[in-house]
Formats: C-alpha cells, sequence, structure tokens
C-alpha cells in the first residue's frame, strides 16, 4: 500500500537486461549493461533482471557487476531448474545486496510433452526440487510457470502450491507467446490467486508478450485481478513483438490511479532518459508514435488542438511531457557556455558521469560548438552516448580520405593506431565511400565480420546536424553494436564501424584470458 491506504503498489520488475536484450538486434555490450542497469536504479525500478547467468560466461559476468554496483534494487538472475544454472546464479549474485533467483519451468501441455518432454508429475517434482536447492542461499526466489497461459490453471495452481511450500516467494504467470485476452487473463490471474493452496504466502506477478498488441492491456487486467508484481521492459523490447513496455504500464498507472487505484514508486521523470539511453544502446529506434516515449507522444499538429493546448494544455495532454522527462528547458548552449553550465544540462538530462569522462565530453562538445552554433539536448545526448559506454580502443580513427564520384567508384584511405602504440595505414576500393572505408579497416584489423546493419541518421533536424551512425556486427554467432557521430556522415561511420570491432575485440579478448 502507498501512503494513500486505498493505492496498491505495485512491484515494478523489469527485465530489459535479459528477456529485451536476448531480443535480435537488442544485444548490449559488458559496459552497455552496466549504463543502462545505473538508469534503471536511477529510475526506481524494485527488481531488475540483469541477466541469465547460465548462458553464457559473458553473461555470467555481466550480472554479477551489476549486482556488485546496483544498491538500490533487488537485482535478479534468470536460471533453469537446473542445479548448473542455479550456482551460476549463485555465483552472479554473490556481491547483490538484495538477491533474487528467478527459476522457470514450462508448464503447458504443448511445452511439457514436445520441449520437456517430461509427464506434469515429473515438472512438479523438478521444480520442487531446483526452489529447495536454490533457497539454501537465496531466500528471495521467484518461480515462473513458463506458458502458463496456455495451462491448465489447475495443474498451474497445484506447481505454485507446491513450489511455495518449498520456499517460492513470488509466482510469475507468463504469457509467454503472447496469447492472451485481457478480460480472460484477468480471470486467469484471479483463480490461480484464489485456488493456489497457501497463496498468501507469495507475492503473483505476471510477465506478458505483445504478439497481439496486448501486453500492456493485459499486464493491467491481471493488476486489476490482484497481480502484485508486472514484469517489464524499457520500450517494451523483447522476444518477437516484445514485452509489455514499462513506461506505459508505469504511466497508465499514474495517470489513471483514481480508477486502478494502484502505483508504483518509479520516479517518471527519468522516463524518457531511460528510453533514449535504450535506444542508444540498442540502436532500435521506438515507432514515432509510441505511447509515452515516441516522438510524436506529445506533439499536436492539428490547428484546433494546438489553440486547445495553447489555452489549457489539459484539453488534450492527458499527462505532461515534463511528467516522464521530456524537458521544456529548450536552451540550448554554444561555444560559449562554460563548463558548468554543461554540466547542469548533464545533470538535467539524468546523465551520471566520472569528471574524467566529463573532461573528455566537455573538449568534444567545445570542438562540436565550434562546428554547429547551437548545441541541442540530442546532440549532448549523442557525445554522452559516445563516451559512456564506450569499450577500450584497441583501434583508434587517426586520419581518413575518400574519393568518391559517379564514374570511378570510392577509394579510400585510413590510418588507424592500434593501442600498442604502432600505426597502420591502407587503402581500398570499394561500391561507395562508406563500403571503401569497411573495407579498409577490415584490410588493417585482420578482421571481416559480417556487416548486420547499418544505419546513418540525423541527431537534429537541419543541414548543420551531426550524423550519426549505427553498426551491427556478426561473427561467429556473436553480435556487437557501435556507434558513431560527426559532422561528417562518413567519418560519423567509420567511428560506428570501429567501435563495434573494438567491442568485438574487446569481448573475444576477455574470453580468451578466461579460457587460459
Ligand atoms: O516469456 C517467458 O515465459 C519468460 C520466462 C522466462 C519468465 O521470459
Ligand atoms: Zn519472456
Amino acid at each position: 500500500m502507498t501512503n494513500d491506504e486505498t493505492i496498491r503498489r505495485i512491484v515494478i520488475f523489469d527485465t530489459t537486461l535479459r528477456d529485451g536484450e536476448q531480443a535480435p538486434g537488442c544485444s548490449m555490450n559488458p559496459q552497455e549493461k552496466l549504463e543502462v542497469a545505473r538508469r534503471l536504479e536511477k529510475l526506481g525500478v524494485d527488481v531488475m533482471e540483469a541477466g541469465f547467468p547460465a548462458s553464457s560466461p559473458g553473461d555470467l559476468e555481466s550480472v554479477k557487476t551489476i549486482a556488485g554496483i546496483v544498491k538500490d534494487c533487488t537485482v535478479a538472475a534468470l536460471c533453469r531448474c537446473a542445479e548448473k544454472d542455479i550456482d551460476a546464479g549463485r555465483e552472479a549474485l554473490v556481491k547483490a545486496a538484495r538477491p533474487r533467483i528467478h527459476l522457470f519451468l514450462a508448464t503447458s501441455p504443448i511445452h511439457m510433452e514436445y520441449k520437456l518432454k517430461m509427464t506434469p508429475d515429473q515438472v512438479v517434482e523438478r521444480a520442487v526440487s531446483a526452489v529447495k536447492y536454490a533457497k539454501a542461499f537465496c531466500s528471495d526466489l521467484e518461480f515462473s510457470a513458463e506458458d502458463a497461459s496456455r495451462s491448465d490453471p489447475d495443474f498451474v495452481c497445484r506447481v505454485f502450491g507446491a513450489v511455495i511450500a518449498a520456499g517460492a516467494t513470488t509466482l510469475n504467470i507468463p504469457d509467454t507467446v503472447g496469447y492472451a485476452i485481457p478480460e480472460e487473463f484477468g480471470r486467469f490471474v484471479r483463480y490461480i490467486k484464489e485456488h493456489t493452496p497457501a497463496a498468501e504466502k507469495a507475492k503473483f506477478s505476471v510477465h506478458v508478450h505483445n504478439d497481439l498488441g496486448l501486453a500492456v492491456a493485459n499486464s493491467l487486467a491481471a493488476i486489476e485481478a490482484g497481480a502484485d508484481q508486472v514484469e517489464c521492459t524499457i520500450n517494451g523490447i523483447g522476444e518477437r513483438a516484445g514485452n509489455a513496455s514499462l513506461e506505459e504500464i508505469v504511466m497508465a498507472l499514474r495517470v489513471r490511479r483514481d480508477y486502478l487505484k494502484a502505483d508504483t514508486r518509479i520516479d517518471t521523470t527519468q522516463i524518457y532518459g531511460t528510453s533514449r539511453l535504450v535506444t542508444q544502446v540498442t540502436g532500435v529506434k521506438v515507432q514515432p508514435n509510441k505511447a509515452v516515449v515516441g516522438e510524436n507522444a506529445f506533439a499536436h499538429e492539428a490547428g484546433i488542438h494546438q489553440h486547445g493546448v495553447l489555452a489549457n494544455p489539459a484539453t488534450y495532454e492527458i499527462m505532461t511531457p515534463e511528467s516522464v522527462g521530456i524537458s521544456k528547458n529548450q536552451m540550448v548552449l554554444g561555444k560559449h557556455s562554460g563548463r558548468h553550465a554543461f554540466e547542469d544540462r548533464l545533470r538535467d538530462m539524468g546523465f551520471i558521469v566520472d569528471p574524467q569522462t566529463l573532461d573528455a565530453i566537455f573538449a568534444e562538445f567545445k570542438a562540436l560548438a565550434d562546428k554547429k552554433k547551437v548545441v541541442g539536448d540530442r546532440d549532448i545526448e549523442a557525445l554522452v552516448m559516445g563516451a559512456a559506454a564506450s569499450v577500450p580502443e584497441t583501434w583508434k580513427l587517426e586520419h581518413w580520405a575518400v574519393n568518391t564520384g559517379s564514374a570511378l567508384g570510392a577509394s579510400g584511405t585510413i590510418r588507424l593506431r592500434h593501442r600498442n602504440g604502432e600505426y597502420h595505414q591502407r587503402v581500398s576500393m570499394g561500391n561507395g565511400p562508406i563500403d571503401a572505408m569497411f573495407k579498409v579497416i577490415n584490410r588493417i584489423t585482420g578482421k571481416e565480420p559480417d556487416l548486420e546493419l547499418y544505419e546513418i541518421g540525423a541527431v537534429t533536424d537541419g543541414s548543420a546536424s551531426q550524423g550519426e551512425a549505427m553498426v551491427k556486427i556478426a561473427l561467429g554467432g556473436r553480435r556487437w553494436n557501435g556507434r558513431g557521430v560527426s559532422t561528417d556522415v562518413v567519418e560519423a561511420s567509420i567511428k560506428a564501424y570501429i567501435a563495434a570491432l573494438n567491442a568485438m575485440e574487446w569481448e573475444l579478448s576477455a574470453v580468451r584470458s578466461q579460457d587460459q
């Protein structure tokens, strides 16, 4: 309950770093995950699922790092109902102030028969023994009945009753394939809560996917039916059509608190900054008309609407842009702006940077302000993202030159500096300037990853805007992202490609040193 006795407090379980990150195109490197984890803590999530430690040594390490740094919320690790997974979860959470082990096992007939090849009795037995095994070192234990919405409700109650008796403290009802319809899902959740033996000893949670575009509606229906916790992701990223979007659930609860009689402890003014950060690190943009955080979420185009909003914003706005952290402060910075003004702006935008990074970003800001008269929030965001989430630079750009034209094709020269201090310079032809540049870099580095995505966009409107490039590369089944910003689009592209290669070099060298 909140201070108002009639309002229930809903637990926000964020799974951006696990279910979100495992979606195609949403991978993040360890630094990026840490950056997102810090923002989620500032946003005020109650639980953050930091990863699936048994899935890879890299995932285990990043859950471990996050668990050692995040202190204001519970850090959860996902584990299958298997001892080796639970051991990995235990190792990953060893430094967590508030650790949670999150176990899952499917309960639907189709999953039990075809995926698990287990009988219902075996599923109950496996779930109970996993809960007992994990309970020996972790008191906060969540159990998820995967594909619950397509399971026999009485079987879900049986499994839940058994795991509560074994020590589970949160029971999660996932709509794993996004199949449920709100009224039906609400009835399902109520039935499970009412028929699970010793239900009063546990909290009930839901975890909804968005295959039919109903994830948020289903989550709200579950809250009305008595769910205590909702699992969700920033920008709704996640498997297939994604997970329920955190910002939409939180704002629906805040704006319609009167009707839903429930709220969260989220600091809603951190929503927009967190959404932008996730967009930046994943390179996955939100649609312009996306509720709460889309570019047009607060734009009023029609004259009649504009007139109404000017007279009284409440005519067409059910929440203010400021309430979700979209700044009214349109103050732009320029080359005469000092370090204090710059630092203040960063703080207002929700960025926390160490003094060293601040020095580097401020120097870049000054260089940019020399080229571009005014520097806006998007420019600043691009500078911070370039510096904050980067990995050690195996390769650094020194110089580049390109020749291109309609008749001759393109040829490019690049000079890179290796972290051992050596300089390397090569030339290559290509099918256009970007292709030529990426080929030269491959020649120098001796790496030929697949280019899975290359995108270029403008940071702000107008011809003076900076170009922002996003690159995703893949090698041996692993993926890395890189981003680059410059007033020259070719340079932005080169920087993005090098950043992705540096992320690759860094991760592969960490894996090599672990193997030794
Ligand atoms: O969608 C799902 O069922 C999951 C579980 C692991 C909770 O992600
Ligand atoms: Zn899921």
